[in-house]
């Protein structure tokens, strides 16, 4: 059983500065939520209440946002404000969120082995805290799913254009059905020519306590820090590793391009905003034609 969740949030969220400077890229906000309390709501949905957030310098109004606000709270009761009064409330009740500080910001590996006390002897999921994944289903319920029936690692990966393998880890292997592939490859960011499928890494992840042993065992790669994804590599010759193509879109909030798309994706699902947002964005397009 997969009860326990760990979201890496402790990066500098250097892709985003100077926004990031001294904020932390999780709590900037689609619409009025901030990123992180999307990806906690997924874990929430897919029945986790046990949460560890890797945070670190910096990070502080993460701790904030999942806490009681007292102050806040008798404000807005004052006020009678029952709809934000409740949501204030909900947010520090989603779950029993714990944290644990990063000393020094080496890589995702490093991140996640900061979690081997709290997992201790049990299968984890983790979740990238700067990346939502809009679905119908939550996707770490459906790798719980997959987990469940093949009890081994299992990584999330989406389908992506060809023409993008560049910029992100692929994982390749042997199909076993539609959505799953037993892993034999992972390559950081190929060259087209040499990237063994379309398949990109999504940002969440089962992990078995296994995955420590691998990450002790892991030296610095890519910009000098300790990647999740060489420890996997490790981990890939001893055991079997399995990709779930996931049912969902996935949105990386550490770029901006990506920021901007998923506000504007967001927006237009809000009953609020669709309709005088999409008008607006219609006005914008006409407006740009005629230049
Ligand atoms: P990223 O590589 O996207 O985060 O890591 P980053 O290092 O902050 O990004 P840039 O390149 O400088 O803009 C994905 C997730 O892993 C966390 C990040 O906070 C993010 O949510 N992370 C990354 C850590 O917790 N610790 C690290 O040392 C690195």
């Amino acid at each position: 059983m997969v009860k326990k969740a760990v979201i890496p949030a402790a990066g500098l969220g250097t892709r985003f500065l100077p926004a990031t400077k001294a904020q932390p890229k999780e709590m900037l906000p689609i619409i009025d939520k901030p990123t992180i309390q999307y990806v906690v709501q997924e874990a929430v949905d897919s029945g986790i209440d046990d949460i560890l957030i890797i945070s670190g310098k910096g990070k502080r109004a993460i701790e904030d946002h999942f806490d009681r606000n007292p102050e806040l709270e008798s404000k807005l009761e004052e006020k009678n404000d029952e709809i934000f009064y409740n949501e204030i409330r909900r947010i520090a009740d989603m779950a029993n969120i714990h944290f644990i500080r990063q000393k020094e910001t080496n890589g995702l590996g490093d991140a996640v082995y900061y979690a081997r006390q709290h997992v201790g002897n049990e299968p984890f999921v983790v979740l990238l805290g700067d990346t939502i994944i809009d679905s119908v289903i939550p996707v770490t319920q459906q790798l719980i799913d997959t987990y469940e029936q093949y009890q081994c690692t299992v990584i999330a990966v989406e389908e992506i254009p060809k023409d993008k393998v560049s910029r992100y880890g692929i994982a390749g292997g042997k199909k076993m059905s539609d959505k799953i592939m037993e892993i034999n490859q992972l390559v950081e960011k190929p060259k087209l020519e040499e990237a063994p499928s379309n398949l990109a890494i999504a940002g969440r992840y089962i992990l078995t306590p296994e995955i420590f042993k691998a990450i002790e065992k892991t030296s610095k790669g890519k910009n000098n820090e300790i990647q999740l994804t060489d420890a996997l590599q490790l981990l890939m010759r001893r055991e079997m590793i399995i990709a779930h193509t996931i049912e969902g879109k996935r949105y990386d909030i550490g770029n901006k391009l990506d920021y901007l798309k998923t506000t504007v994706d967001f927006a237009l699902k809000r009953k609020e905003f669709a309709e005088p947002f999409l008008s607006y964005l219609k006005d914008k397009i006409a407006q740009h034609r005629d230049t």
